[in-house]
């Protein structure tokens, strides 16, 4: 059998970048997915291609039902299957606006990326998946969705931002459910703070924070962090669980007194 394949959207920088890589480290052929930043995704094909790995890159916006089409169809026409989609691709809130000044049209943007477009790629996936195991291409699939800390920690100039990562946990829910008895397993992966350009606006804010003791690992997260939990369950280190948020977020998620 050929290897396997993997989609990590937004895969050109930050979080997705480094997932890219460590799954192509890992044997996996990667479709590098970007959105507007060509050269950044060139540059990490280039890398995984100079490192001995297989890597294409593809421009797609997750938010656009021709997009997610075509993710879809350009990695099946270079590799003929597909075992894994990453769900990474995601924007923070325009503005960072407060909930009361909050507009319909970031609501539109910040949940037609970060929700709806994992939403039907996921949708489009599985559908995908389940007729390769049919004909015994793949053994089994994998979906996993980037969620954040914004899912359960309330931040009101991110109303849009929390909401639509919020969704993506009942989405897990909702596929692993569906799918469990299907081969194809999902996780949700919960990342902290971890320094990216996402978080690059608020990086004083968030060094004041850790040092004042904001998760119990008192340092930022590293996008490396986030590949590496994603390469264990890629790795099938989980082979009998589905549904499973794994938070890769320096313990900020335990409640302290
Ligand atoms: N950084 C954090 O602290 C943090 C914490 C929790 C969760 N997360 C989540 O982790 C994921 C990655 O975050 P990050 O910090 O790595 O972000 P980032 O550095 O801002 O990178 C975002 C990536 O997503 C791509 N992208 C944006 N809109 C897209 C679209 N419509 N279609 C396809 N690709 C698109 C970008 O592509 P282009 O380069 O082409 O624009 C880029 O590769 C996001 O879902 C984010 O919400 C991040």
């Amino acid at each position: 059998m050929s290897n396997p394949v993997a989609i990590v959207t937004g895969s050109s920088r930050g979080i997705g970048r480094a997932i890219a890589q460590q799954l192509a480290a890992d044997g996996f052929c990667v479709t590098v997915n970007y959105n507007s930043s060509p050269d950044a995704a060139n540059e990490v094909v280039a890398q995984i291609e100079a490192a001995g790995g297989a890597a294409i890159a593809v421009q797609a916006s997750v938010a656009s039902p021709e997009g997610r089409a075509q993710l879809l169809e350009q990695t099946l026409a270079k590799w003929q299957r597909l075992d894994v989609l990453v769900n990474n691709a995601g924007i923070t809130s325009p503005g960072r606006l407060d909930l009361l000044e909050a507009t319909p049209e970031n609501w539109d943007l910040v949940l037609g990326t970060n929700l709806k477009g994992p939403f039907f790629l996921s949708q489009a996936a599985a559908n995908s998946m389940l007729g390769q195991i049919e004909q015994g291409i793949i053994a089994g699939g994998k979906i996993i969705n980037l969620s954040s800390l914004s899912a359960y920690a309330s931040s009101p100039n991110r109303a849009d931002y929390c909401i639509a990562k919020a969704g993506l946990a009942m989405m897990t829910n909702l596929f692993a459910d569906r799918l469990g008895d299907e081969k194809i397993q999902v996780f949700e992966v919960c990342p902290g703070v971890i320094a990216t350009d996402m978080t690059g606006p608020v990086k004083e804010k968030y060094d004041q924070q850790i040092a004042d003791g904001l998760s119990p690992i008192k340092r930022w997260g590293q996008p490396e962090d986030v590949a590496k939990a994603v390469s264990a369950i890629c790795a099938d280190y989980f082979p009998f669980s589905t549904g499973q948020r794994i938070n890769v977020d320096g313990g900020f998620h335990l409640r302290r007194l």
